[in-house]
């Protein structure tokens, strides 16, 4: 299964905003509690946009079965080149090397907007398959973050991985 990986539009919104609910409502993938409905990720992508960061989805058969962007790591202007990589694939697409393609590009993008550093946040469960994925892609460990977040009556803490584009 070979995806298109392309920029995200507006019309892809209701499904990425699907996916990620998926997560939020069901895994502590995400530290997010109520999912963001489409408006909230049309802000988010015009912001993304406006900036000049990349954010992709991965399409097959016309479907959108992924979406992944860099966006700030910081807001102080000293860390403008440092983003940070979230990445979501629909459940049902998992463990087919979508998630690989897509992250490989979305590097290139971020690359070419002028990104040098990029971090992985990555809570402690269910995080087997991001783990692998970012360090198939080439990411390191730069070290972790105990009891940082709270979902579902848990303590979560979260892995920060690193990689350099230059
Ligand atoms: C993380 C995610 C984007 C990876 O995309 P994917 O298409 O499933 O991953 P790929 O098929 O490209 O595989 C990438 C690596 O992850 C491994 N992997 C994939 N699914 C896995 C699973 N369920 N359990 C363990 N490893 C898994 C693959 O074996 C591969 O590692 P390898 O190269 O060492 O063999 C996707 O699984 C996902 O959306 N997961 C839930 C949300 C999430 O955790 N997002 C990241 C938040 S930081």
């Amino acid at each position: 299964m070979t995806p298109v990986i392309r920029a995200a539009t507006g019309a892809d919104l209701a499904a990425v905003a699907g996916i990620y609910g998926h997560y939020v409502t069901g895994s502590t993938a995400t530290f997010e509690l109520t999912a963001p409905d489409t408006a909230a990720w049309a802000n988010k992508l015009a912001g993304l946009q406006a900036a000049g960061w990349p954010f992709l989805v991965a399409e097959v058969n016309g479907e959108v079965l992924g979406f992944a962007y860099v966006g700030p790591w910081r807001p102080r202007p000293a860390y403008a080149a440092t983003v940070e990589d979230t990445i979501y694939l629909d459940p049902a697409a998992t463990g087919r090397g979508i998630g690989s393609r897509l992250l490989t590009e979305l590097l290139d993008h971020a690359q070419e907007a002028g990104a040098r550093e990029v971090i992985a946040v990555i809570a402690d469960a269910e995080s087997t398959a991001s783990l692998a994925l970012h360090r198939r892609a080439g990411f390191s460990e730069a070290g972790r973050l105990e009891r940082v977040g709270r979902k579902f009556d848990r303590w979560l803490g979260t892995t920060l991985l690193q990689k350099s584009l230059n």
